[in-house]
C-alpha cells in the first residue's frame, strides 16, 4: 500500500475538534479510565457499554480496588457484557500493576502492551490518548476507514493488513495531537464512515483525498475473507423452583463462560418426559411442569439452540446452589445465554 496522504491527520482533528459524541470515557485522559473502556468497548457497542462503565468505576474507582475486587463481585459488574476473559485478564492486569508497577499505570509502550489482555490496540490507544505516544490504534473503524480512503482490496481480516495499516498510521501521527488523531479515527468510522450501508461521504473531512469515494467503490471496501460457520450446539435448560428458590450451579473453572454460574443444563434436546425424569435423576421431585421456553445464544465459535422447562419442584435437592431472588439478582453473575430464561419469566 501506498503512505498515506499527510494531509490526513489535520483534516480529522479539525473535524473531531468541531464537534464529537459526549461519550464518558473522554471526560479525561486517566490510563485506567482509557484502558477500561476501550476493553468494555473491543466487543460492545457504545450505547450498551455507557452504564456499565459508569457503574463499573463508581465501584472500583481506583486499579487498586481492581486488584482487590472479589472475583464473585467483578462478575456481577461485567454480567451481560460477554466475553468474560476480558474481565479476568483486565484484573490480572490490575494486579500486575500493583505488584510491578507500584500502582501506577505504565507508560512505556512495551510494558503496557505486555500487560494481561492488553493487544496492539488497545495499547496504541492508551499509548496515544493517555500518554500522546504516535501509536496507532487500529480496530475495525479504522480498517474499515483506511480501507475505503486507500481502495485496499487486501481483506482486513488478515493480520498483515492490521500490521500495514498500523506502520502507515504511524508515519503520520501529528505530534502533541496523538490521542485526538485516534478518537478522531474512531469517530469517523463509527459516525460518518459506517459499516453496513452507504457511508456518508458528504458530511467527511476526507471525501477529498479518499479513493473509494472518488471511485463510488465504497461498498466495496473493507474486503473480508469468509469466517469460518460457527459450530451448533443443543442444550436442555432447567429452569427449577422450589417455593422462592431457583437451582443454579458454578460452571468449571476452565472453558466457555468459566467460572460464572449456570442454570442445570444437559447436552441435547430432550422432550418434556425426558426432561422430567433427568430432574428426577438429580434427585428432584417434579411437582409441575409450568412453562417451556426456545432460545438461541450466540457465542464468537458456538451457537447454542437451547430448550428450556420451567419445573416446580416439591423442595430444593441435588447438587446445586438453591438461591432466593435477591441473591440471584445481586450476586449471582447469570451470563445471557441463561439470564434470558429469567427475563422471560418477568
Ligand atoms: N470504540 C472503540 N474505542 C472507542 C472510543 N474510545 N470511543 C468511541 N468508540 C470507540
Ligand atoms: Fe468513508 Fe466516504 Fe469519508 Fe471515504 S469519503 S472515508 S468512504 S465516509
Amino acid at each position: 500500500m501506498e503512505k498515506l496522504s499527510d494531509k490526513l491527520p489535520e483534516l480529522l482533528i479539525d473535524w473531531y475538534r468541531n464537534g464529537h459524541r459526549d461519550l464518558p470515557w473522554r471526560r479525561d485522559r486517566k490510563p485506567y479510565h482509557v484502558w477500561l473502556s476501550e476493553i468494555m468497548l473491543q466487543q460492545t457497542r457504545v450505547e450498551a457499554v455507557k452504564s456499565y462503565y459508569e457503574r463499573f468505576l463508581r465501584e472500583l474507582p481506583t486499579v487498586e480496588s481492581l486488584a482487590d475486587c472479589d472475583p464473585d463481585r467483578l462478575a456481577k459488574l461485567w454480567e451481560g457484557l460477554g466475553y468474560y476473559s476480558r474481565m479476568r485478564n483486565l484484573q490480572k492486569a490490575a494486579k500486575k500493576i500493583m505488584q510491578e508497577h507500584g500502582g501506577t499505570f505504565p507508560s512505556a509502550f512495551d510494558e503496557i502492551r505486555a500487560l494481561p489482555g492488553i493487544g496492539d490496540y488497545t495499547a496504541g490507544a492508551i499509548g496515544s490518548i493517555c500518554f500522546e505516544m504516535p501509536t496507532p490504534a487500529v480496530d475495525g473503524n479504522v480498517l474499515r476507514v483506511i480501507s475505503r480512503v486507500m481502495e485496499d482490496a487486501e481483506p482486513v481480516t488478515k493480520q498483515t493488513v492490521r500490521k500495514e495499516y498500523t506502520d502507515r498510521l504511524a508515519e503520520v501521527y501529528p505530534e502533541g495531537s496523538c490521542g485526538d488523531f485516534t478518537q478522531a479515527l474512531m469517530e469517523l468510522g463509527a459516525t460518518v464512515c459506517v459499516p453496513n450501508g452507504a457511508p456518508m461521504c458528504e458530511m467527511c473531512p476526507l471525501q477529498a483525498l479518499c479513493g473509494a469515494a472518488k471511485s463510488g467503490t465504497q461498498l466495496q471496501y473493507p474486503v473480508k475473507e469468509e469466517k469460518k460457520p460457527r459450530r451448533k450446539e443443543e442444550k436442555t435448560v432447567f429452569f427449577l423452583r422450589a417455593e422462592t428458590l431457583c437451582a443454579v450451579k458454578k460452571r468449571p473453572e476452565k472453558g466457555l463462560l468459566a467460572g460464572l454460574w449456570e442454570l442445570p443444563n444437559v447436552e441435547g434436546t430432550l422432550e418434556a418426559q425426558q426432561a422430567l425424569e433427568r430432574v428426577e435423576q438429580w434427585g428432584i421431585e417434579p411437582a409441575e411442569l409450568l412453562k417451556t421456553a426456545e432460545k438461541t445464544h450466540i457465542f464468537t465459535h458456538v451457537e447454542w439452540k437451547m430448550q428450556c422447562y420451567y419445573v416446580n419442584c416439591k423442595a430444593p435437592a441435588g447438587d446445586f446452589a438453591w438461591v432466593d431472588q435477591a441473591r440471584f439478582e445481586q450476586d449471582i453473575a447469570l451470563p445471557t445465554a441463561f439470564r434470558m430464561f429469567w427475563e422471560e419469566l418477568k
